[in-house]
């Protein structure tokens, strides 16, 4: 899968080229052997382990890779410290090139040196984040040591948050899996770097003409100013960019914009990609090339409905985690694409996660034509934890990522802010809502902004939604009780709904969660068992369907995965820490309400719905 053009270098198992598309041609694959050391003493920091040039005491691992994947007990749930070490040599010896190395995602909080040398630290995962690497204490040809120290304890004041079940288990929705969870990459600088490329197509109307704004932010890593080039194109289209200088050491911004006189429209149905492709060039020569697949489509709330190109939608989908069995969060291609395939294979045409997914999903939606429902991990954060500034500028700086990160994949459907903080919003909660909203409109006006919400009465109708497009149910009516016993009766499911429709009229509303566990035969009465599981997805299903007004609908899960010791989820008879109200067992099973859930998804209309 890599493509990067040049052919592959072994050495040290550095390989060029990414998995996926929106890079630059100049990233290489830092795979190979690694080292790892458990510091669950936590002596790592004064025995000096980011200085240690021996391997005594590491272990060969390989990375991506969760050291506690298949470890169920609450003390790998609750973290710990570890530590991973790449001794590496450069791919490429040229004294002119820069270097970053880029983390795709860190469960939780890491700090990175080079050479003992200190570059940085970061606190959160799945988004990105790069580190460069000083010209001083790197070796152009020795051996140059990368070592990281990854910590994921969590804190109240995490994505998602640690915290205590009313039981006095650790609170979480899904495994705390620590470690390097996705790919590591050494990205090469030839003097111009692309540090952002946005392609934003617009349509203002299904069979109009779009026109595609292009910006281009590069930095000069050089000591002089130095004019470049840039050349694109956008499918068989040329995109022109003014050549200009960039400062030493500064940045400059490009601009282009293309005009798409008939557009072959994005949708699941018909999920057509344009080829964006930009050549950076100084006096002519190459320095760094940039692809990106992109799709022409439009997202908008009218009217309490949510359009695609347009077109009203009543999307059928469900929710996905990047878990498996055996490696945990740190999952391989093939998993990741299994994934998309079996979500396809349901008659899925929106996919949920609780945080951001491997930029692979995001290039495997946009071709298979799932849209993404893409949401950051502020998780059931406490009102307590949300009231304080740090949090609340965390939660804007992973919504900024996010945005930054996967803004150019025509899957992604809408930027979701959270999931169930408090269901009884107040002026905390309000002010989260109506920044988060307001910075992600000015990131990116093109698409919707929503959040998921237990689906309680109680709850009322709430003004603090007021700055949101789409609001997400989370609805288990007949499956929890909820509090006082409100939710417990499934028969009072209509009536709530339409209660939440009469609140909000104007916004388009999803239900973004339902579902009940089954891991076992049994009779249809009793919650847990496969026929309990086949009614539940039959009889919710049938009111969604007498709702023509809900834009979309996600059942919680595709696929079983691991959540937290002692999870029960509802069921009486758990196999904790295995949340099993996946269509799929763990292991990739179909349980008999997989095939409920295809046969309704194929009997519902969901694209361009009357
Ligand atoms: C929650 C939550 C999910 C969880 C589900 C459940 O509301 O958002 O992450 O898996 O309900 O209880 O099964």
């Amino acid at each position: 899968m890599l493509a990067g053009g040049a052919p592959a270098q072994a050495a040290d198992g550095i390989t060029r080229g990414t998995t996926y598309s929106d890079a630059p041609d100049s990233r290489y694959l830092l795979g190979g052997d690694w080292l790892f050391r458990l510091d669950a003493e936590g002596v790592g920091l004064d025995q000096k382990f980011q200085r240690q040039e021996t391997t005594d005491g590491w272990v060969p691992t390989a990375v991506p890779r969760a050291w506690n994947a298949g470890d169920n007990s609450v003390t790998s749930f609750q973290g710990t410290v570890g530590w991973y070490r790449k001794d590496f040599k450069l791919p490429d010896a040229r004294s002119r090139m820069n270097w970053l190395v880029r983390f795709e995602s860190v469960n939780y909080r890491s700090r990175v040196w080079l050479n003992g040398k200190l570059l940085g630290r970061n606190t959160g995962a799945y988004l990105p984040f790069e580190q460069r690497l000083p010209r001083d204490g790197l070796k152009l040809r020795g051996t140059n040591r990368l070592v990281v120290r990854v910590d994921n304890r969590r804190l109240p004041t995490d994505f998602p948050p640690s915290g205590l079940t009313g039981a006095g288990d650790p609170a979480g929705g899904w495994w705390n899996y620590g470690g390097i969870l996705r790919e590591v990459y050494l990205q090469r600088i030839d003097r111009i770097d692309v540090t952002s490329v946005v392609v934003r197509p617009d349509l203002p109307c299904s069979t109009c003409a779009a026109s595609v704004g292009i910006r281009i932010v590069v930095r000069n890593y050089a000591d002089r100013a130095l004019r470049i080039g840039i050349a694109g194109r956008y499918g068989r289209q040329r995109a022109r960019f003014a050549a200009r200088s960039v400062p030493a050491h500064g940045f400059a911004s490009f601009s282009s914009q293309v005009r798409v006189a008939k557009p072959k429209l994005w949708s699941p149905a018909t999920p057509t990609l344009y080829a964006a492709r930009f050549r950076v060039t100084l006096r002519g020569r190459k320095l760094v090339s940039y692809r990106i697949d992109s799709g022409i489509r439009s997202i908008k709330v009218v009217d309490g409905r949510l359009l695609l190109n347009g077109q009203k939608v009543a999307l059928r989908g469900v929710g996905v985690h990047e878990d498996d069995p055996t490696t945990g969060f740190a999952i391989t291609p093939a998993r990741r694409a299994q994934i998309v395939a079996q979500a396809k294979e349901v008659g899925a045409t929106v996919i949920r996660a609780h945080y951001p997914l491997h930029p692979d999903i995001h290039d495997l939606a946009d071709r298979a034509g799932l849209l993404i429902w893409s949401e950051i991990p502020v998780y059931a954060v406490k009102t307590q934890y949300l009231k304080r500034e740090e949090v609340r500028k965390l939660a804007a700086k992973e919504l900024r990522q996010n945005i930054a990160a996967n803004q150019n994949h025509p899957s992604v459907m809408l930027w979701s802010i959270g999931n169930e903080l408090s269901a009884r919003p107040g002026p905390v909660q309000a002010l989260y809502i109506a920044r988060a909203a307001r910075d992600a409109k000015a990131l990116d006006p093109t698409r919707p902004v929503g959040l998921a919400v237990a689906g309680y009465p109680s709850a009322g109708c709430r003004p603090q939604y007021a700055s949101l497009d789409v609001i997400g149910v989370n609805e288990y009516f007949g499956w929890y009780p909820g509090p006082n016993g409100q939710i417990s009766d499934r028969d009072a499911l209509p009536e709530y709904l339409d209660s939440v429709r009469a609140c909000y009229p104007k916004k388009a509303i999803f239900i973004s969660e339902f579902g009940a566990e089954a891991n076992r035969d049994g009779p249809l009465e009793e919650k847990g068992t496969y026929p309990y599981q086949r009614d539940f997805v039959n009889h919710h299903m049938g009111v969604f369907a007498t709702r023509p007004w809900l834009s979309g609908v996600v059942y919680w899960a595709l696929q079983e995965f691991r959540v937290r010791p002692n999870w029960d989820g509802g069921n009486p008879r758990p196999n904790s820490p295995i949340h099993a109200k996946g269509l799929l067992s763990f292991d990739g099973a179909k349980k008999p309400a997989w095939f409920d859930a295809q046969r309704l998804f194929a009997a519902t209309p969901q694209l361009a719905v009357p």
